[in-house]
């Protein structure tokens, strides 16, 4: 595994090993992914292998442009109004798949559907005109981890399994693409993330959250194990009880440890701030890697206070209580 800043030789060089079937962890606005050439099966099913993924979970396919998108999928005009609107950012669209579609069919699980995005990020918008295949890219952990928001995870949490990684320091939103799907009626949001059904109302009146936990789900991947932290998590919490760490949102002084004590005197090592000034987008950006920080075996757990369920504070608290659940399942 080779670590390289994110220069523009290294991109070349990452564009060149897309071409030739190899894997590289590139930086997006939202989380690092684990890009392959979409149009080659064997490339994508080393994401599959490197990740511990399931076949049955369709990955997102990264376009530079509207042009190459309009190549895989069949875009109507409420598809194009929401993508000339909010594309290139932090939000995928699942359409019908074009037929004849060049992407391999791993990619998209077999289903008649396609997810695509048009990242922001100027590494990955420079690595995918580089290299001129659309790129398949989960994100860049192991399946059931939390998504990488720095290089540094993903070499932990891959580390040989992929061949190069971009690297352009912490992901400047931290939590993924909010995935909307155009392929059914009515429309709908499979998962939440920093485009938020306000910014798509104006388009698509009709719009809701459809939130995935029956077992049917219209996203495949909104139904398995997330975030699995290795001890407990307590959301809501008033107080810290005995060897818990804190994951704590907003002013910390009223926060008591059970049998005495004040949650702002904890060690450092037990206390990470989501935001001290209760700013969810502070707290998006922090969530991943602060989990990953306090998931420690010598914690019992890791209380987190409340979080508002506004704004991108829906998506917080979605990956949170997904984390809760997959902790509690765990034990
Ligand atoms: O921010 C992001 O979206 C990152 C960056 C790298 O783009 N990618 C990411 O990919 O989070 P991944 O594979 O971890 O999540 C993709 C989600 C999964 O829940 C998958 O089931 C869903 O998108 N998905 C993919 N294709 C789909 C389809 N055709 N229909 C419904 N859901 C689909
Ligand atoms: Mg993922």
């Amino acid at each position: 595994m080779k670590i390289k800043e994110a220069s523009l030789n290294a991109i070349t060089e990452a564009a060149a090993l897309i071409q030739k079937g190899g894997l590289v962890a590139f930086p997006t606005e939202t989380v690092y992914g684990l890009g392959a050439n979409a149009l080659d099966g064997e490339a994508v099913a080393r994401i599959f292998a490197a990740k511990g993924r399931p076949s049955f979970n369709p990955l997102i396919v990264h376009v530079p442009d509207l042009e190459m998108a309009e190549e895989l999928a069949v875009f109507d005009e409420v598809a194009r109004r929401v993508a000339d609107r909010l594309w290139p950012g932090p939000l995928t669209l699942i359409l019908p798949k074009k037929e004849n579609s060049p992407v391999a069919e791993l990619c998209t699980a077999g289903l008649e559907t396609i997810a695509l995005r048009i990242p922001r990020h100027p590494v990955a918008q420079d690595l995918l005109r580089r290299a001129e295949v659309p790129i398949a890219a989960p994100s860049a952990n192991r399946s059931g981890e939390p998504s990488p928001t720095a290089p540094i995870h993903v070499i932990e949490s891959l580390g040989d399994r992929v061949d190069l990684i971009l690297a352009a320091g912490k992901c400047t939103l931290g939590l993924e693409s909010t995935v909307v799907d155009l392929s059914q009626t009515p429309p709908a949001i499979l998962r939440s993330g920093f485009i938020v059904k306000e910014d798509l109302k104006e388009i698509i009146p009709a719009i809701d959250y459809h939130i995935e936990t029956t077992e049917r789900p219209r996203s495949p991947g909104q139904t398995l194990r997330h975030y699995a932290p290795s001890i407990p998590v307590r959301l809501n919490a008033v107080d810290v009880r005995a060897g818990e760490a804190l994951l704590a949102f907003g002013p910390v002084k009223f926060m008591g440890l059970v049998g005495g004590g004040a949650a702002a005197d904890l060690p450092d090592t037990r206390i990470r701030h989501l935001s001290k000034e209760g700013d969810l987008h502070e707290a998006a950006a922090n969530l991943f890697a602060f989990l990953r920080e306090l998931d420690r075996p010598e914690h019992t757990g890791i209380a987190v206070m409340n979080i508002p369920e506004t704004g991108i504070g829906i998506a917080v608290n979605d990956r949170l209580r997904r984390a809760a659940a997959a902790a509690a399942a765990n034990q």
